[in-house]
């Protein structure tokens, strides 16, 4: 997730190394205020996450960064080709880069916990925070120093991020970062399994089932109602989700149902913003039991012997429409 640091004093860094401590893997943002060599630093297996730029020069120089920095798991994000409708978020006062508002403010003001904690230790300790990782063109970024690597701040009515405008990117750039990237290559943002085909035959290693949190397009079909079609059109290939795990038994279902993997969002977010580090530790804590718990109640050893015929289906659908 990215702008993590904007729910927790280096909010990146802290999920990155609560995650290494826990032995699971975590991923972090292209969209984070924290810049990737930290982060890779301070938790060297964490993986990174990237939105592509949208002109092959300035993915080789992205991609050597990353490399540089690091990371050896890069996870392509696919399914932002251009911005989602803004009214929830303008709703919310919420823009990126932020813009000064008086709701903008007032909210600031009646968070003192988060404006001295979070804020006010950020611009003391770095100044105003920017988007360190993400490749956005130098005109977006009047206060860069940088050319190859510009940084657009936190909160800026002059700039934009760029994340939109990459509907112009196509699957033959996703072959062009396979050639580039000598480590596992997973792709992010898939939900069918055509899709999920034509990633691996561009070179992924593995792909995330994802709808972005429900946060993108509209009326989008949820991941694990696509799992067993795409695990099934893919053959043995890894495939991992998101998206609504909250609690043990929602990780077991997607386990049974194929998934290598299943990744987590929001609750550790909330979790770093309700109590740092140690809140990131304890909603660790709360969900491994709980999938230990739901395996020992559900008669099973390990992972491993979680299979389809565990699931008991309320509805089937067949070619008459669905029926109970
Ligand atoms: C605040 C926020 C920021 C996010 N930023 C990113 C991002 O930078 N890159 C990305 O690939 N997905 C991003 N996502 C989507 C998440 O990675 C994930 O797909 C989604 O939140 C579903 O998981 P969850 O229901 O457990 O939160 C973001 C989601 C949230 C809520």
């Amino acid at each position: 997730m990215g702008l993590a640091a904007l729910s927790a004093f280096r909010g990146d860094v802290i999920l990155a190394q609560s995650a290494a401590e826990a032995g699971i893997v975590s991923v972090m943002s292209g969209a984070s205020l924290i810049p990737m060599e930290t982060v890779a630093n301070a938790a060297p297996r964490t993986w990174f996450q990237a939105y592509l730029p949208v002109d092959s020069a300035r993915v080789d120089r992205y991609l050597a960064r990353v490399e540089e920095a690091g990371f050896r798991v890069l996870v392509l994000t696919v399914d932002m080709p251009v911005a989602a409708s803004p009214e929830n978020m303008r709703r919310g006062g919420f823009s990126a880069p932020l813009e000064w508002s008086p709701t903008l403010i007032a909210d600031g003001m009646t968070h003192p916990r988060w404006l001295l904690g979070t804020l006010l230790r950020t611009l003391a300790a770095q100044g105003m925070p920017c988007f360190e990782n993400s490749f956005a063109e130098p005109r977006c970024s009047p206060e860069g120093n940088d050319q190859v690597f510009p940084r657009i701040p936190l909160v800026s009515r002059k700039t934009r991020l760029r994340f939109a405008a990459r509907d112009a990117l196509t699957w033959r750039d996703v072959h062009h970062v396979r050639s580039r990237w000598s480590g596992p290559l997973v792709v992010k943002g898939i939900l069918g399994p055509q899709d999920a085909v034509l990633a691996r035959e561009g070179g992924a290693d593995a792909i995330v089932l994802s709808n972005h949190g429900g946060r993108r397009l509209d009326s989008a079909v949820s991941a694990l109602r696509q799992l067993e079609t795409v695990v099934d059109a893919l053959d043995g290939f890894p495939v991992l989700i998101d998206g609504g795990f909250r609690r043990g038994t929602d990780v077991l279902k997607a386990l049974c149902l194929g998934a290598r993997m299943v990744l987590v969002g929001r609750p550790f977010n909330y979790a770093l913003a309700t109590a740092g580090a140690c809140g990131v530790r304890h909603a660790i804590d709360l969900l491994a039991t709980e999938v230990d718990r739901d395996l020992a109640l559900l008669g099973v050893g390990s992972c491993t012997g979680l299979t389809r015929e565990r699931i008991v289906r309320r509805f089937t659908c067949g070619s008459g429409g669905m029926t109970s």
